[in-house]
Parts: C-alpha cells; sequence; structure tokens
C-alpha cells in the first residue's frame, strides 16, 4: 500500500490542514476552528487539525451505533483479518509513522521506531489472544439448595460504543493499545487522540480504514481536551471509556462520566527501593533506564529512589556515572540522541524546572543537570530530597530521578504506600524472597524486582491503584474490559 493513501487527509497548503475522520469520510472543520500541532523540536507547526462541534460529535455516535450492531455479527475471524492487515501495514508505513512521531512529540528516534514496531506486533497478538476470550457455563447444584434443573450459559457480549482517549507520550502504541481490543470484541471506537500526536493518529486511523474497517465503526474526533473532552466523556451514546493520561484529567473524566465501565490508566510517579544493593551495577543502570527513557515522560518512568545512606551512598555514584555515559540529551532526529529529547512543550519544561529550584531552595541538592534551555531539560538528579516536596509529591514529566533518604525499609514502605499514586514500583534486592515479601506490602499496581517498571511486555496485566487508574490493561485483560458478560438461564432439557 503506497504511502499516498494519506494524501486525503490533508490539503496542500503549508502547513497542511488536516481533516478528521467521522467513520466514512475525512471532513474539513465546518467552521474553520482549527488546533496547531507544534513540534517541540523546533516549534515549527506540522499541521492544523479541527476542532469538531458538539453536532458532529452527537451524529458520529449515532452512526457508531449501528455500525456496531453490524460489526457485532461479523465472525471474530474476519475481524482479526481486518486488524492483521492493519498491522501489516503498519509496519510497511514504519519509516513514514516513525518521522512524524519524532517529529510530533520528540520521542528519541530508536524510542519512535520501537514505539510503531511495538504497536504492529501488539495488534497481531490482540487479534490471537481474542479467540481465546469466552464466557462460561455453570450448573445450578453448585449452590445449596438448588437442583440440577438449570443452566447459566454467559457469554461476553461487546460494551457498545467505546471512547478512546490517547496520550501524547505513545499516540500511537497507546492508540492501538484501546482501539484493538474494542474492535476485536465487536465495539465501536470513538477515538480522541491527544494534539502533540494527532497527526500520528490520523494516519493510524487511515491505516485502520484501509485495512477494512467498516463505515461508521471507527470515528476519530479531533480538538483539544479543553474543547471536547468533557463533552464526550459525558455523553449519552458512549457506553465505556478507555483513557491513558494524568491523574488529574482521570479523576475529573471519572465524575463526569458516570455509571459506566472505565478502563483508566493514569500517572505513576513511581518509586525504586534499594535494600542491600548487593548488586550495584544492575541497580544503577535500571535505575537510569528507568528514570530518563523518553526523557521521564512516561508513566512508568521510576522518578524517586528511596533506601537507607549505606545504600544509596553506593548506588548514587553510579547513577551519576551511568547517567553521564549513557543518556544523551539532543535533537531527537539525530541518532546520537539517547533517551533524552525536548520535553512535549517550553510550558512542560518551565514546569520541571521550577520544581527543581524549589527543591533545591528546599535543602535537595543538585548533583547533575537541572537547567533548563527551551524545552529541554539535562538529565537531573537531586539527592537529599523529601517527600513533602513538590518534585517528588507531584508526578514530574522530565528527566529528573531524585534521591529520597531513610532510616528503616518501614519508613520507605510507608512513604510509596502515602503516595496518591499507585501504578508501579521497582525493588532492588539480592534477597529476592525479602523483595516478594516486601512487594506484597506496597499499594501499588505492579512490583518489578531487580528491573525498571514498565508496561511491557504487552500481555502482562497492567494496573493502578489510588490516582494512578481504574481497571486492568494487558492484552487479555484489555479484551475482557472491552466486553460484559450477558448470562441467559435455561431449564436443562430431561
Ligand atoms: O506512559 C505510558 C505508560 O504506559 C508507559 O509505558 O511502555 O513506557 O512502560 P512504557
Amino acid at each position: 500500500m503506497p504511502d499516498d493513501i494519506f494524501a486525503e487527509l490533508h490539503d496542500n497548503q503549508t502547513p497542511p490542514l488536516y481533516r478528521w475522520f467521522n467513520g466514512h469520510a475525512w471532513v474539513e472543520s465546518k467552521n474553520g476552528h482549527y488546533k496547531d500541532v507544534v513540534s517541540p523540536i523546533d516549534h515549527t507547526v506540522l499541521g492544523k487539525f479541527p476542532v469538531v462541534t458538539t453536532a458532529e460529535i452527537d451524529d458520529a455516535i449515532a452512526r457508531a451505533h449501528g455500525a456496531q450492531r453490524l460489526w457485532a455479527r461479523v465472525e471474530i475471524t474476519k475481524r482479526g483479518k481486518v486488524l492483521r492487515l492493519a498491522a501489516d501495514w503498519i509496519r510497511e508505513h514504519e519509516p513514514l509513522l516513525t518521522t512524524l512521531l519524532i517529529k510530533e512529540i520528540g520521542k528519541p528516534a530508536d524510542e519512535a521506531k520501537d514505539e510503531i514496531v511495538r504497536s504492529a506486533d501488539m495488534l497481531d497478538y490482540y487479534t490471537h489472544e481474542a479467540l481465546h476470550v469466552g464466557g462460561e457455563q455453570l450448573p445450578s447444584d453448585a449452590f445449596p439448595g438448588y437442583d440440577q434443573s438449570k443452566i447459566s450459559i454467559i457469554e461476553r457480549v461487546p460494551q457498545g460504543v467505546v471512547l478512546a482517549i490517547s496520550p501524547f507520550n505513545y499516540p500511537v502504541n497507546l492508540s492501538v493499545s484501546k482501539l484493538a481490543p474494542a474492535l476485536m470484541m465487536g465495539n465501536a471506537v470513538i477515538f480522541k487522540p491527544p494534539t502533540n500526536g494527532a497527526l500520528s493518529a490520523l494516519y493510524l486511523t487511515q491505516i485502520f480504514r484501509k485495512a477494512g474497517v467498516p463505515d461508521d465503526l471507527l470515528v476519530t474526533v479531533t480538538g483539544g481536551g479543553e474543547d471536547i473532552g468533557d463533552y464526550l466523556v459525558g455523553h449519552p451514546g458512549i457506553n465505556m471509556i478507555t483513557f491513558t493520561g494524568s491523574s488529574q484529567v482521570g479523576k475529573s473524566a471519572a465524575k463526569i462520566a458516570g455509571m459506566i465501565p472505565l478502563l483508566f490508566e493514569c500517572g505513576g510517579n513511581n518509586a525504586a527501593l534499594v535494600i542491600n544493593g548487593c548488586d550495584i551495577e544492575t541497580t544503577a543502570l535500571e535505575i537510569v533506564k528507568g528514570a530518563y527513557s523518553f526523557a521521564g515522560q512516561r508513566c512508568t518512568a521510576i522518578k524517586y529512589v528511596l533506601g537507607l545512606d549505606s545504600d544509596l551512598d553506593k548506588v548514587l555514584p553510579r547513577v551519576v556515572a551511568l547517567t553521564q555515559e549513557k543518556i544523551k540529551m539532543g535533537d531527537p532526529r539525530d541518532p546520537g540522541t539517547k533517551s533524552v529529547g525536548p520535553l512535549i512543550t517550553e510550558s512542560a519544561a518551565k514546569e520541571v524546572e521550577a520544581r527543581i529550584v524549589a527543591a533545591q531552595q528546599a535543602g535537595a541538592k543538585i548533583v547533575l543537570g537541572g537547567k533548563r534551555q527551551g524545552n529541554y531539560i539535562e538529565p537531573t538528579i537531586l539527592d537529599h530530597v523529601t517527600m513533602d516536596m513538590e518534585i517528588v509529591r507531584i508526578e514530574t514529566f522530565g528527566p529528573v530521578v531524585s534521591f529520597v533518604r531513610v532510616k528503616s525499609i518501614e519508613e520507605a514502605i510507608d512513604l510509596i504506600n502515602r503516595s496518591t499514586y499507585g501504578l508501579q514500583a521497582a525493588i532492588y534486592t539480592c534477597d529476592e524472597g525479602l523483595g516478594i515479601k516486601l512487594a506484597g506490602e506496597l499499594d501499588v499496581g505492579t512490583v518489578w524486582i531487580n528491573n525498571k517498571p514498565q508496561r511491557g511486555p504487552d500481555h502482562f496485566p497492567f494496573l493502578g491503584t489510588k490516582g494512578s487508574g481504574v481497571g486492568v490493561q494487558g492484552i487479555k485483560y484489555s479484551l475482557e474490559a472491552m466486553t460484559r458478560l450477558k448470562p441467559i438461564i435455561i431449564n436443562k432439557p430431561g
């Protein structure tokens, strides 16, 4: 499929005026209301997308319900064929998609390519796993007092019309992680991409469209969260919402959404706990990888490292040395850049800078970095940070890792559990038994032992507690979340 399949997404102006996808056609803005996509690399306007109107949203959702009823009757094997073709075309267009992703969000080239390839692999996996997500049957006499006269046939049926809202930091991968399970399980999707990442999401939409997703089943609405976010999440025609984004937006959306199923991944602000750091090199390397990938703009990034002085005094120098050796800040298009390109906006970078300054004024010590140049924040390491400082109290989406010294492991566990976040945590120890024991004491979704926190591999369950999310993602779990149970009880024959 040649790259010119994307020609109908926009006009030939510079910068291009993009169109939104109403389910069966690419549509320009009705009222001339467009929003710029500004590259974090050089602040060029890569394109403008329409801000759709509420009337256009209403119409698209109504049509999506009709399309969903037809799609639910298409054999799952045929749904899988459409999505596997989309996976193949994502691979075929990987260079174009990677180049656009780098420009749109400033993701370093190697990580951008990984996101695209991972998305195709994820899509394939969804189509195979979906064949094994089914219901069950239950006999009535399994419960005391009931005879054998009834049997419950419990089917899994689609939720209906799913609203999928994806984040700027994975605008392709965390869109596929929503669209794929929703479509495979017979749903329609109203897809709302982020501002930075919207163009990549529109290209992804066209690939799904051309691969054979039927009319009106997948609608990609563009507009800022501040323009259409509340209207979408509160829309009575939406049957389920899957969202990745900040805890603040997630909490607000959950309040507006009301009584419908939610599958939310929100902020992480993840801790690493170093205990008897016997393998200093592995511990330090995992902390560096966990802290700086995509300039720390990841929900699973390590944000603070807890430990006794005896442990942190050994690990910190190696973290500094490995950061200087392995992490290279620069233009994300440059293959020499490692992990740290620009933050998504200059205001985001200023917010991170302000927190670094505030932490230093409150007594923290800048051991490495700390400076901002435009959208760029140097890879930064702070020591003697305390949990009352904003840099660690609130998720800081930047390349900053803070060292927090504790007097005991119990204190560290208590500090992690007091956090308003609960996505992941990492424990670095040579005593894996102790690691497993302490993992059981942590109020977080997932605990990694002697590894950096991460979402992948994508068939693992992925979830957050507290302000970090609702529901469980991960391939099998997302497929199940896109369905509800439909028990039908019959009298057993004879
Ligand atoms: O921030 C999004 C979250 O899903 C991180 O994913 O794969 O970088 O751990 P990953």
